[in-house]
């Protein structure tokens, strides 16, 4: 039945490494013939696991989705895959694959999204193979996949008539059983695990506590309505943009301050909502808000950490939590008086698999959005937003009370990222080389009043398999505990993008409340200078603060 067509040996990566965010390229890119077909081929000849085993497969909704679903379906049908499990409408969000590999002891799923990048026909698309653990493929993984893609002469594929991926059912493809899912209700089910279903409900049943939930046209639509709406009781109208569009409604699917403008209007003004939350586009990153209040990724972490006792899920307390190196050091603050184990991982989820794999940790994010626990592999956005809302049910506080006792106890870490981007590449990466040769005589130094407590390019080892991983920033520590961060992105798609993160710790409960990028003026200023950004790269300005 099956049968193989000859195919290009040129590897759909061609100007892009394999990074664990998968295959990244615009639609159009994904529309060639065979373009999709040899990525695809590319994992089932590496992962012999799949013949014979069950494979989950579902996207973000975004354009081409449908029909990169019925391709692979048939691809996997030829390649000798038993059972593939998809979401409806060939919807998963990307923490709900990783729950639906993890339940269903699947050999591996095939996600479908750009995450926060746009869609639509002129938008991104994208691919990446998820493992066992539910987890983003290990870098031994993705390397065999891009090897792979460069040899490959043939895919192997059937011809059958495409699947009704609108009805939830059995199936079948050229002799693969297909199982067409409620992409919802496993992850649903989960949460219901982890949360106090009945006290959040009591919260929302008061009529004193009012939410709105965005969306963005884009993946967590279906899975918020349905948590929060229908099984948690929450007044129709709090989620918005609820409807996944290929094109999520022309937006920008990213949950920040900007993307989410008028999201984070709604906790301003004279008639503020209680309580706020976004997510991005395949649904694993989370903003959240409160009255008047934004809470930064890094202390939310610290927070939740500070808080796991209070969560049905986490009551009986925490192994420990990482955090990837740029992120604040506000949980590190929470973990030292609370006697936990803390871990700094370079930036990536998948710096966290060994650790969750190991029990070593719980609780694991980054300051780009992140956080997530050990009940799946990747960073889960809904998840944390129903974190806030059973700890905003225990405690009978507001966020921004929480967050104030929070700072009272363990002092406030002041943070921001400046990003620069478009930035000449060659540039960019002579402005990083200069500051790794400098950070070996700055320790002692005085600059503009800040003592350099200590400079390195962050190196770590892996605690649980010893893998080694270099380079991956420049730190810079002063001695009254401010920091600078320096490191290019890995994900950019146009010439380089350089970030910059800063911390400022601030013990003193009276100097709390002051206006972050005021707060943080003397650090910004030392930072361009340090590293002569203005010089360098042309700009006076960051492109984007967070
Ligand atoms: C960015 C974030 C990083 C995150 C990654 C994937 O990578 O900074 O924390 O893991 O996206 O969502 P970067 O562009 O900085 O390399
Ligand atoms: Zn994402």
């Amino acid at each position: 039945l099956a049968m193989s067509v000859t195919t290009v040996s040129t590897s759909p990566f061609e100007g892009q490494r394999p990074g664990t965010s998968g295959l990244r390229k615009k639609v159009a890119v994904f529309q060639t013939p065979g373009y999709l077909e040899n990525f695809v081929q590319a994992v089932f000849d590496t992962q012999p696991a799949l013949r014979g085993g069950t494979l989950v497969l579902g996207g973000d909704g975004r354009f081409y989705n449908r029909e990169a679903v019925q391709v692979i379906l048939r691809l996997a049908a030829a390649n000798g895959v038993a059972r593939t499990v998809v979401g409806q409408h060939g919807w998963l969000s990307t923490p709900a694959a990783s729950c639906v590999i993890r339940k269903r002891r699947a050999q591996g799923g095939l996600i479908l999204s750009a995450s926060h990048n746009p869609g639509g026909p002129d938008g991104d698309f994208g691919i990446k193979f998820n493992v066992p653990n539910g987890g983003p493929a290990p870098e031994a993984v993705t390397e065999a996949i891009y090897d792979r893609t460069r040899s490959i002469e043939r895919y192997l594929t059937v011809e059958a008539a495409a699947v009704d991926l609108d009805r939830c059912g059995a199936a079948s493809v050229g002799g693969m059983a297909v199982e067409v899912i409620d992409p919802v209700a496993d992850y649903a089910a989960l949460m219901q695990e982890l949360f106090d279903f009945e006290r959040i409900h009591q919260l929302f049943n008061s009529g004193l506590f009012t939410m709105r939930f965005d969306a963005m046209h884009a993946i967590t639509g279906p899975y918020a309505t349905q948590i929060l709406e229908r099984m948690l009781g929450a007044e129709p109208g709090t989620v918005l943009n609820g409807t996944p569009e290929p094109d999520f409604g022309g937006g920008h699917p990213d949950p920040n301050l900007v993307h989410a403008a008028a999201l984070v209007e709604m906790t301003r003004g004279a008639h503020p909502i209680d309580f706020a939350a976004a997510s991005d586009g395949d649904g694993d990153r989370n903003m959240i808000l409160g009255r008047h209040c934004f809470v930064t990724p890094s202390d939310s972490l610290a927070v939740m950490v500070a808080n796991a006792h209070h969560v049905k899920g986490y009551h009986r307390g925490i192994a420990g939590v990482a955090r990837s190196m740029p992120t604040s050091r506000a949980a590190d603050r929470v973990a030292e008086i609370l006697g936990l184990p803390c871990y700094e991982t370079p930036t990536g989820w998948k710096f966290f698999g060994n650790l969750l794999d190991a029990g070593r940790i719980t609780l694991c994010g980054e300051e780009s959005f992140g956080t997530g626990s050990d009940h799946v592999r990747e960073k889960d956005g809904l998840w944390a937003v129903l974190f806030w809302l059973n700890l905003l049910a225990a405690r009978r506080q507001s966020v921004r009370e929480i967050l104030d006792e929070h700072w009272r106890r363990f002092g406030r870490h002041y943070y921001t990222r400046h990003d620069y981007e478009g930035v000449d590449a060659t540039a960019a990466q002579a402005l990083v080389d200069r500051l790794r040769a400098m950070t070996t005589g700055l320790a002692g130094q005085a600059i503009d009043g800040f003592t350099v407590a200590y400079a390195d390019d962050f190196a770590y080892t892996d605690p649980v398999d010893g893998s080694r991983s270099e380079r991956q920033g420049i730190r810079i520590g002063f001695g009254d505990g401010s920091r600078i961060v320096y490191r290019l992105s890995g994900t950019g798609t146009e010439g380089a993008t350089l970030r910059v993160y800063l911390e400022r710790y601030e013990p003193d409960a009276q100097k709390q409340h002051q206006d972050t990028q005021e707060a943080m003026a003397p650090l910004i200023r030392l930072a361009d200078g340090l590293a002569e950004i203005t010089a360098r790269t042309g700009r006076a300005a960051p492109d984007v603060i967070t």
